[in-house]
């Protein structure tokens, strides 16, 4: 029986050791604004979608080399992921104090501070791909890292998800809308996380759409997860103020329609995540577990 607690505790080991590795360090004239930028990413953090990459990695191929190809990516994405928290904190999105069980960047450092440490680690992301001294595969490859990253986190991912919760508060929505909300805002970032674990070793057309569906199915699962993590945990569980949402009538899950048939959907796009590795073999039990791993937590 593959036992998730331990995977991702050694996952989160590999990560946190990239992410000291590779991450800017406070010094020169720039250390108050990178102490910023390191203060987000370092306060803690499940590294879901860094963990998600590795493993997409290593259902495609054994002899990956995971530390020379894939590591940099992982952490690029986990750079890119807390920009758009210490943004979606901010006073003018959904002006929260409390992240990863701190201080939100901008409680800590001021507005204007945190806007550049989401700034710097957007583009640090970039940064870390495109690198010649910072290992991963071969330039091709890297160019295609690099695309896939920049929709995911664009105007017709991430950002465009972001404007499209922002504008639609207190509205009544359609199921279509609320979906692609959730499918932009958050699961483009999820999606590309596996599609560039896929690229980095060297996964075929068939293998790449699979995990895509994958991450497509296991992102929706997770922000419809993060909706209902909103109304049942405590903030001290979840390390960011609970109940928020529906104070600022975001459009959620469960706002549509209640908690059971809410957890039914996420149980369904969790068991879709599965069904879409079904050509995979046991390597991919990591990234099996991992969708039902989201499914089940409680932060
Ligand atoms: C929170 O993401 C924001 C969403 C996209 C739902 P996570 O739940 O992955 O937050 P961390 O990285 O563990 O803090
Ligand atoms: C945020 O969704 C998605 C992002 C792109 C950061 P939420 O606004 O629900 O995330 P939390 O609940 O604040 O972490
Ligand atoms: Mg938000
Ligand atoms: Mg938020
Ligand atoms: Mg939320």
């Amino acid at each position: 029986m593959f036992n998730i607690q331990q995977y991702l505790k050694e996952q989160r080991q590999v990560v946190e050791d990239g992410l000291q590795r590779y991450m800017l360090q406070e010094q020169g004239n720039f250390s108050a604004h990178i102490q910023s930028m390191r203060y987000s990413l370092f306060v803690g953090g499940k590294r879901v979608r860094p963990i998600l990459c590795l493993a997409a990695g290593r259902a495609v191929s054994a002899s990956l080399d995971v530390e020379e190809q894939l590591l940099p990516a992982a952490c690029a994405l986990e750079c890119l992921h807390t920009y758009s928290l210490i943004h979606d904190d901010l006073p003018a999105m959904d002006n929260d104090d409390l992240r990863r069980g701190q201080p939100t960047c901008h409680k800590k450092f001021g507005e204007a501070e945190a806007i550049l440490a989401g700034d710097g680690l957007l583009t640090y992301a970039f940064s870390l791909l495109s690198h010649p001294e910072i290992p991963g595969p071969a330039t091709a490859t890297r160019l295609q890292l690099i695309h896939v990253l920049a929709q995911a986190a664009g105007s017709q991912g991430m950002v465009g998800g972001q404007y499209l919760d922002i504008t639609n508060e207190e509205k009544d929505i359609p199921f279509d809308l609320l979906k692609t909300i959730h499918r932009s805002k958050t699961g483009a970032l999820i999606t590309a996380a596996v599609h560039i674990g896929g690229l980095a070793a060297q996964a075929d057309k068939k293998q790449l759409q699979a995990l895509i569906n994958y991450g497509d199915a296991v992102g929706l699962a997770f922000q419809i997860v993060d909706d209902l993590l909103d109304v049942t945990a405590s903030t001290e569980q979840l390390g960011k103020t609970a109940g928020t949402d529906a104070q600022q009538g975001k459009a959620t899950y469960p706002a549509f329609f209640g908690l059971d048939k809410t957890r039914a959907l996420a149980q369904e796009a969790v068991h879709s995540a599965q069904e879409a590795l079904a050509s995979f073999d046991e390597r991919a039990e990591p990234l099996r577990a991992l969708a039902q791993y989201i499914f089940n937590r409680t932060c």
